[in-house]
């Protein structure tokens, strides 16, 4: 028995359609409570599953429109080598390759502080990494973690997440992939592995 072609044609579509349904429902995950208590009463069937993800976070300070603005600081902070209290709050874009003009995939939102008198500049970065595009869309990742400045791997704890996020943990290795001195204008590079259902 021989199929035509156009016959083999639609279940091709038919079967790469339904693949593709997951991913599509994830961008519209249903987020109201009564769909958060069902989610939970069927988590003792869902297995966890390990998703890697890698983007650019671009964090203009001195830009004409800055991505990062520093809110609050000490009288001492200008004083401190660490610049101990400097306080930022961050609305980074995120793209999927290190050029500014590159897609946003969503923005790396929140605040960091320096917190470390001592020399190793260790900064305290609590953010939300906000998803906007793609099977990810409309979900969030939580990382509270150090960035140690002058370190080459800035390893921080993805503590939650919401959506397709949701009870995730993980890791996010940063590494800055260009730092200019003059406008402390910076490209982080990250690398985004986590655990989630
Ligand atoms: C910070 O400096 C200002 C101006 O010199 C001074 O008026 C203020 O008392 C100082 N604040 C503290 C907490 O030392
Ligand atoms: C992401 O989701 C929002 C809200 O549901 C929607 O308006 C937007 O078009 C979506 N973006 C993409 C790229 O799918
Ligand atoms: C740093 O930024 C300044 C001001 O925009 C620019 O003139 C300079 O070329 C940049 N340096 C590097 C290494 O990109």
């Amino acid at each position: 028995m021989k199929m035509k072609t156009t016959q083999l044609i639609a279940i091709l579509w038919w079967v790469v359609a339904m693949m593709a349904l997951p991913i599509l429902a994830h961008g519209s995950i249903d987020q109201s409570p009564e769909a958060v208590k069902n989610w939970f009463k069927e988590l003792r069937h869902a297995k966890e599953k390990l998703t890697e993800l890698h983007f650019y976070v671009h964090d203009r300070v001195t830009a004409e429109s800055p991505t990062s603005v520093l809110v609050a600081q000490a009288n001492a902070t200008s004083k401190s080598p660490t610049m101990f209290g400097a306080t930022y709050v961050f609305d980074d874009p995120m793209t999927l390759g290190p050029e500014p003009s590159s897609q946003i995939i969503g923005h790396a939102q929140g605040i960091s502080s320096s917190a470390s008198k001592e020399d190793d500049a260790s900064q305290i970065a609590i953010m939300n990494l906000v998803f906007n595009d793609g099977k990810f869309n409309g979900s969030t990742l939580s990382v509270l973690g150090d960035y140690p400045f002058f370190q080459k791997y800035k390893e921080m704890p993805i503590v939650g997440g919401s959506g397709a996020f949701r009870l995730a943990r993980g890791l996010v290795t940063a590494i800055i992939y260009a730092y200019n001195d003059t406008t402390q204008n910076e490209i982080i590079d990250f690398h985004v592995l986590v655990l989630h259902y």
